[in-house]
């Protein structure tokens, strides 16, 4: 790695950094100056935790109704086929409106272990595992289970709905 210049390993206060919205902070490529100065000036603990929450309530965590894992990792399918299903899921997800509060929320998963008949995918609460996530298969799930409430029976191949959540 490269010796920095000295014009952006800046002695800003930690509370600039900390002011940016998570958004931002998180938005930044990782060789930034911002960055930089996040990794150069270490927040309290409670700086940690405020970050943390004000990031999740950035990304209306606590709103969601449905999350969708897929597969991306290359060995469940080829590795341009599944990067290609994440590029649909992600379009027809904003595309839909889906994205915004009680709707679903996205993660990109590095291998959910079952390896074989790729992308694989798995949606909560039901959790309704997928085979075969095409952008044709996940316009089906995006139809049909993310809008309509039913999982596609046709291009899944197993089943895991998770007990209902009770606070305590
Ligand atoms: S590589 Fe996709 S499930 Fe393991």
């Amino acid at each position: 790695m490269p010796a920095l210049p000295p014009s952006i390993v800046p002695a800003r206060p930690p509370s600039i950094v900390t002011a940016l919205p998570p958004s931002i902070v998180t938005a930044l490529p990782p060789s930034s100056a911002f960055r930089v100065v996040i990794l150069a000036a270490p927040m309290s603990e409670a700086a940690e935790t405020d970050l943390t929450e004000r990031l999740a309530r950035s990304l209306r965590i606590g709103e969601y109704t449905r999350h969708i894992l897929l597969c991306t990792h290359g060995d469940c399918a080829p590795e341009e086929a599944a990067k290609e299903s994440w590029t649909f899921l992600k379009r027809r997800l904003r595309e839909l409106g889906l994205e915004a509060a009680g709707g679903v929320y996205r993660t990109q998963a590095a291998c959910l272990r079952i390896c074989r008949e790729g992308p694989i995918a798995v949606v909560y609460p039901e959790g309704t595992w997928y085979r075969r996530c095409t952008p044709e298969a996940l316009e089906r799930i995006l139809q049909e289970h993310l809008i309509g409430g039913r999982p596609v029976a046709e291009l899944a191949f197993a089943a895991n709905p998770l007990p209902t959540a009770r606070k305590p």
